[in-house]
């Protein structure tokens, strides 16, 4: 199914992408093009990345299947 039609860009192209190691949305946009010219694609795309377990968030932050453990420390008066 073409995701990006301005690009002509498929999901299957997209994935494609994503298993060669691209791992963001700004290497896909600057790889593929996609998103970069009505921009009408962009949430579509940013579905197959979460779909191929890419973070489809805008910080291109990967999530973990395991919640990392948050550590906080006390500040300790001096
Ligand atoms: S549909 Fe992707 S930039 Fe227009």
């Amino acid at each position: 199914m073409i995701v990006c039609v301005c690009k002509s860009v498929s999901d299957r192209k997209i994935r494609a992408s994503i298993a060669e190691g691209i791992d963001s949305f700004d290497e896909l946009q600057f790889e593929l093009g996609v998103a970069s010219c009505c921009g009408k694609c962009e949430e579509s795309v940013r579905d197959v990345m979460a779909q191929s377990g890419v973070c489809a968030s805008r910080c291109a932050v990967e999530h973990h299947a395991q919640p990392v453990p948050l550590m906080f420390y006390e500040r300790k008066a001096a």
